[in-house]
């Protein structure tokens, strides 16, 4: 399968919701990982607790259906949707509330001129916002330091920190299971700044 490395958000091909809405259960948790690649952190998640329903935001729709190709096979509650995460949050969710987001290694875009397709920003966090409910785990990762500050910028006003107003959160990944990316990370001992918050 040839995946794409990476693709323009802002590409008008994106702008309308393209993709399939999971069905929700009623009562049943919901955790969400916005970006999520090939969802090793979700497939890990949904071992762990398969009593809980796991949503991956993904633009790359090549993934998308590979992880729900994979979902099926292995009868994993995990489902990918295909979207411009920053766009579709409400469309996807219309009204249902989610019990943790998860931003995982969201991409850089280093040059200056591609910043503006940096999924963390204002309208993402207003957005994840809207859909996780009161009491609702935020938590973020990277290991790209302007993303970080990125990160706080868009999270800090609408969210609680958990380890305090404008700090990083210094005791590591508290589920247990990992991205790939964080996975990559840690094994080539890069430094991992990572964000707690709750939903007001
Ligand atoms: C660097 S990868 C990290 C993947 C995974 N979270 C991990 O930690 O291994 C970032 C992912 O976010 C996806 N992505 C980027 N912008 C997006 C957007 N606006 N909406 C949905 N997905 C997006 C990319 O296609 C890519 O798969």
């Amino acid at each position: 399968m040839r995946i794409r490395q990476h693709v323009n958000p802002l590409g008008l091909h994106y702008e309308q919701f393209k993709g399939v809405r999971p069905r929700f259960e009623a009562g049943r948790p919901i955790e969400v990982e916005i970006g999520c690649a090939e969802a090793q952190f979700l497939f890990e998640r949904a071992v762990q607790d398969p009593s809980r329903t796991y949503v991956g935001l993904e633009i790359r729709d090549e993934l998308v259906d590979h992880v729900n190709r994979l979902a099926a096979e292995r009868g994993a509650p995990v489902h990918a949707v295909f979207c411009q995460a920053q766009l579709h949050i409400d469309e996807i969710f219309g009204g249902t509330k989610v019990d943790r987001v998860y931003v995982n290694f969201p991409d850089p875009w280093f040059k200056r001129r591609h910043h503006s397709r940096r999924m963390v920003d204002a309208t993402l966090a207003e957005g994840i916002a809207r859909i996780l409910r009161a009491g609702g785990e935020l938590f973020v990762q990277t290991d790209v330091w302007d993303i970080a500050l990125d990160a706080l910028v868009a999270f800090e006003p609408r969210f609680d920190n958990v380890a305090g107003e404008w700090t990083f959160w210094k005791q590591g990944n508290p589920y247990g299971v990992r991205s790939w990316r964080e996975q990559n990370a840690e094994e080539t001992g890069l430094t991992i700044w990572r964000l707690m918050y709750r939903a007001r």
